[in-house]
C-alpha cells in the first residue's frame, strides 16, 4: 500500500473539493494556462474550468496511481505530467499555480514556492497578472494526527513507524514571507471545516487515506490490523458519533500572492 489509493481518496471528494473552490474564488483575473501541482485524479480540473472555461490545465502528480486515473477519467480535459513537483518546469509561464492539499507531503516546499514565485515574476505577465494559489492543511495538532503520533510512538509499531508520522506544513505567516514581496498583492487566511461524515470510523476512513498512509504503509501486513483497530477506537471517543453523523473539524491554510 505504497502508492495512493485514488478510490479511497475520492471517498470524499466532496468535502475535499470545498477548499479548493474557496481558494478559487480568490484568484483575481482570467488566466489562460494553469499549472496543478500535485493535482492528485484529476477530479479538481472541474472546478477550475467551471471557472474559466477556456484554461489549459497541466496537472502535475508524482503518483503513477493517481495521474493514470487522471488520465483515464479527465485525460481530455487537461494534461496530466507524471513528475516531482520539485522538479517540474513549465514549457512557458503559466498565468496561475495552484496546489491543493499537496505541499504538505513536500519538505522544503517554501523553496519550492519561492521558485515559482521568481519564475512568475519574470517575462510579460497578462493585464491580471499572474498567481500562485496554495491550501495547505493546517489540522497538525487535531486529534486525528495527534492520536496517530502517539499510537505510532508505542510498541510494537515505533520500529516500523519512526518518522512516518511527520506532515510538513508551515504556519500562514511564513507562507507570506516567501510570497508577499513588493509588487505582489497577497491574501492569507484559515478557514475551519466542520464536515459532517456518514458512516462507520468516517474519521479512520477520512484519514486512512491521505494523513496516515505512510504510518499504516510502513507497517507489517500481520500487525496492520491490530494497530488500525486501536485507532479506530481512540477516533471514535475522539470524534464521538451523533444523530445526524461525526463531526470532523478541519483547519486550512490558504494563501493567494498575485504578481500586480
Ligand atoms: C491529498 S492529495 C491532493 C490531490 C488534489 N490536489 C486534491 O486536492 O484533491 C496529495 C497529492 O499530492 C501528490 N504529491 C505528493 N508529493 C508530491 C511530489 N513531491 N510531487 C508531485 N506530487 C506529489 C500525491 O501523489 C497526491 O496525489
Amino acid at each position: 500500500m505504497s502508492d495512493w489509493d485514488p478510490t479511497r481518496y475520492l471517498r470524499f471528494a466532496d468535502e475535499r473539493s470545498r477548499p479548493f473552490v474557496d481558494l478559487l474564488a480568490r484568484v483575481p483575473g482570467t488566466p489562460r494556462t494553469v499549472v496543478d501541482l500535485g493535482a492528485g485524479p484529476g477530479h479538481l480540473v472541474a472546478a477550475i474550468h467551471a471557472r474559466w472555461p477556456d484554461a489549459v490545465v497541466t496537472g502535475v502528480d508524482a503518483s503513477p496511481a493517481m495521474v493514470e486515473r487522471a488520465l483515464v477519467e479527465h485525460g481530455d480535459e487537461a494534461r496530466f505530467v507524471l513528475a516531482d513537483l520539485r522538479d517540474f518546469v513549465p514549457d512557458d509561464v503559466p498565468d496561475l499555480v495552484v496546489s491543493n492539499a499537496a505541499l504538505q507531503w513536500v519538505p522544503g516546499h517554501l523553496d519550492v514556492l519561492a521558485r515559482w514565485r521568481d519564475l512568475l515574476a519574470g517575462g510579460e505577465a497578462p493585464s491580471s497578472g499572474r498567481t500562485l494559489a496554495v491550501q495547505v492543511p493546517a489540522n497538525q495538532d487535531a486529534p486525528s494526527h495527534v492520536l496517530l503520533r502517539e499510537l505510532a510512538a508505542t510498541e510494537p509499531y515505533a520500529r516500523w513507524t519512526a518518522g512516518t508520522a511527520r506532515v510538513h506544513v508551515h504556519r500562514a505567516a511564513e507562507y507570506l514571507d516567501v510570497l508577499a514581496r513588493p509588487g505582489w498583492t497577497a491574501d492569507a487566511w484559515e478557514t475551519t471545516y466542520l464536515h459532517v461524515l456518514d458512516g462507520p470510523d468516517p474519521v479512520f476512513r477520512w484519514i486512512s487515506s491521505t494523513g496516515a498512509r505512510p504510518v499504516l504503509a510502513a507497517l507489517p501486513d500481520d500487525v496492520r490490523p491490530a494497530f488500525e483497530e486501536e485507532y479506530k477506537a481512540r477516533l471514535r471517543a475522539a470524534y464521538p458519533e451523533r444523530s445526524y453523523g461525526t463531526v470532523l473539524p478541519f483547519r486550512r491554510t490558504f494563501v493567494v500572492a498575485t504578481r500586480d
